[in-house]
């Protein structure tokens, strides 16, 4: 899988100061496949995409982008060649405008694109109906769930190579956890996707493939079949 992927990390370990929590992760992401992850809490889901991102610096292993080594390149570098990441924390900025986050995202990263300013925020509003006609509210008196929106539709507005989401559905409302998950339905197939959830139902429906993290390592990975076979897995994560 690793050879030809879009986005793979071999023997990834990383941590914050002395705490090691990556052991050596492996796992890989197909051009056009739709991957999950899941895994309790602390299994270190979230490092992994940190670390995959250029926030938290690898110690050892390999990240490959598109055949591209990005392992120990700044976020910054990494979100340019073409890298969209979700974070579980949002990282908007209250005072400022749906419209203001994808501008300042587009210039940041559209060139990478080449597709104009215009084009990329209908491509990204078709995908989110419900911020249509938002351009000029502040994020900051959006809901949880329209936030939430809006941190995908930044990371999309630069047509990246590869999309992670981390706990995309969390905190926000049913009906915005429906959109959000239209949306990745509608995307997969053009792009790589790896999606972070507790929610294990919710990547069954939409993976290709999944993989089950736990304390800091892939202890299973195989398609929803395969693992909803397993008599563990639909215990500790289907109840
Ligand atoms: N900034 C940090 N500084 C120190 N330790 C951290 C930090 N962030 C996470 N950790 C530790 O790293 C381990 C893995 O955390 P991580 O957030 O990657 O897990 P997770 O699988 O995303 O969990 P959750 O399902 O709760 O989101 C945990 O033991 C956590 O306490
Ligand atoms: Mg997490």
């Amino acid at each position: 899988m690793s050879s030809g992927s879009l986005l793979s990390a071999q023997g990834l370990v990383s941590g914050y100061h002395k705490l090691k929590v990556l052991n050596g992760v492996d796992l890989a992401v197909g051009r056009g496949e739709l991957v999950g992850v899941i895994g309790p809490n602390g299994a270190g889901k979230t490092t992994t995409l940190r670390t995959i991102a250029g926030v938290v610096r690898p110690w050892s292993g390999s990240v490959k982008l598109d055949g591209i080594e990005i392992a120990g390149l700044p976020a910054h570098v990494i979100a340019k060649l073409g890298l969209g990441y979700v974070p579980d924390t949002r990282e908007l900025f209250p005072g400022l405008t749906l419209g203001e986050h994808l501008r300042l995202a587009h210039s940041n990263l559209g060139a990478r694109s080449g597709e104009d300013y215009e084009s990329a925020v209908r491509r990204v509003l078709e995908l989110f109906p419900p911020l249509r006609g938002r351009m000029s509210q502040k994020v900051g008196t959006m809901s949880g769930g329209e936030q939430q929106m809006v941190t995908i539709a930044r990371a999309l507005i630069s047509r990246p190579k590869v999309l992670m989401l981390d706990e995309p559905s969390t905190g926000v409302a049913p009906r915005i956890v429906d959109n959000i998950y239209d949306a990745l339905k509608e995307l997969k197939g053009t792009m790589g996707i790896l999606l972070v959830e507790q929610n294990a139902a919710l990547v069954f429906e939409v993976a290709d493939r999944v993989y089950l993290m736990d304390r800091g390592s892939i202890v299973k990975v195989g398609t929803p079949e395969e693992l909803l076979r397993d008599e563990l897995v639909r215990r500790t994560y289907l109840t």
